[in-house]
């Protein structure tokens, strides 16, 4: 079956009741039809596309005929692709382009890109003329899942991730997956482990399909769409991170420590896996977590290629995680599995941090550790 034929048989909507409320759209072959999906949304006529400059090559002709089909005046602008964009420098000159490309409060700007595309795009469009609307078409797996629902954008600082951003919910959300076939595979990796976690948070019906390879087969849009339920839910009972929102955390306090020490050279879903194995076994050293679900956790990870050990030490890891803005005074929330589709928000003293993150390295009661998987 082709391409077309299938994304005509399998397309699925999410509705998300976040901001104004909005539709997550997955399938296949969706970008030559994103001017007409969005025509209802967007009332203004032009919209500015943001993209980066691996995507541009690929994608930014297609969405750009569709989008100049339904009617739109369509301008566009490329970062340079990574995560080394996502500064206020880039903001800056984004802005300005959207001043001087006449973009009005009435009209769009529409990310074409990953995460880094989306959660820059995302902030330009949350703070020009105090917030003009704003739709992902998101092109990674990662972004796919997780980055482009829930309305989280922003920048890093030199002194962490993300630390400056405004949540903006978007008016729309296009997932294409045939778009994912072109992802190189540590990329595509990367979105995997967004989805193990995402696993790991809701419970067995997706954890299971985490526990053999997950590939750019066919039944990616199954996964999408449970990925993106979840998170849906999630972020209409806890829209400003006030609590249950945090739970999407999970891996992401020594995640982001790694991404920091490494100067942002390893990926983030990479860093996030490796978080996920480090949070996991110290859940079970703690006792939260049983020895027999730490295994199927761990195994998640192996089996989709992904990494479960880091060089860095805990103290390496508990400094750079203390300087992450998910601190909140003395104290830290971490993310703790219990079971599949259990995990608690717990606060620990920041002095503690060392310690617990250390019975994640050692692999206390395991040997995860030795990269063999035969625990
Ligand atoms: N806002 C949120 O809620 C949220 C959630 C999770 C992650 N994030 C952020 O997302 C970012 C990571 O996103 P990402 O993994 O998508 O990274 P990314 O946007 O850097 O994309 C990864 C690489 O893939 C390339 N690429 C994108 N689509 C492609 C395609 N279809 N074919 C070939 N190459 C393609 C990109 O140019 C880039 O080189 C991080 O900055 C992270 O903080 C945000
Ligand atoms: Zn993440």
């Amino acid at each position: 079956m082709n391409m077309a034929a299938k994304g005509r048989e399998k397309i699925r909507e999410i509705y998300v009741n976040a901001g104004g409320g909005y539709k997550v759209t997955v399938g296949a072959g969706l970008i030559d039809k994103c001017g007409e999906l969005l025509r209802p949304v967007l009332a203004g006529d032009t919209v500015m596309l943001v993209t980066d400059t691996n995507v541009a090559p690929l994608y930014l002709k297609r969405v750009s005929s569709s989008l100049a089909n339904a009617g739109f005046r369509v301008v566009s602008y490329a970062i340079q692709a990574g995560e080394a964009s996502k500064n206020m420098v880039v903001i800056t000159s984004l802005l300005e382009f959207f001043a001087d490309s006449g973009l009005s409060r009435s009209d769009a700007v529409v990310s074409l890109g990953g995460g880094v595309v989306g959660d820059i795009a995302g902030f330009a469009a949350g703070v020009y003329m105090r917030g003009v609307a704003f739709v992902q078409i998101p092109t990674t797996l990662l972004a796919s899942v997780d980055a482009s629902v829930g309305g989280k954008t922003g920048v890093d600082l030199s002194a962490g991730k993300n630390l400056a951003g405004v949540f903006h919910q978007p008016r729309g959300v296009i997932c294409d997956v045939s778009c994912l076939e072109t992802l190189p595979q540590d990329v595509f990796a990367d979105g995997v482990a967004e989805v193990i976690k995402t696993g790991i948070l809701s419970g067995a019906e997706l954890f299971s399909l985490c526990e053999s390879r997950i590939d750019k087969s066919e039944n990616l849009i199954d996964i999408i769409e449970k990925c993106v339920q979840y998170k849906a839910k999630i972020v209409e009972e806890d829209e400003r991170e006030g609590g249950l929102r945090k739970l999407l955390n999970l891996g992401h306090t020594v995640g982001h420590a790694i991404e920091r020490l490494s100067g942002y050279t390893i990926l983030h879903g990479h860093a996030v896996a490796r978080g996920i194995a480090v949070i996991s076994r110290a859940a079970a050293a703690l006792g939260y977590l049983s020895e027999d679900v730490l295994r199927r956790i761990i195994s998640a990870l192996e089996v989709n290629g992904l990494p479960t050990t880091t060089e860095y030490a805990a103290a390496e890891l508990a400094a750079a995680a203390i300087s992450d803005k998910k601190r909140k005074g003395g104290t830290i929330t971490l993310v703790m599995p219990r079971g599949i589709g259990d995990c608690a928000l717990v606060d620990y003293p920041v002095d503690e941090l060392e310690g617990i993150f250390s019975l994640g390295l050692s692999g206390a009661g395991t040997n995860a550790c030795d990269g063999t998987g035969a625990l």
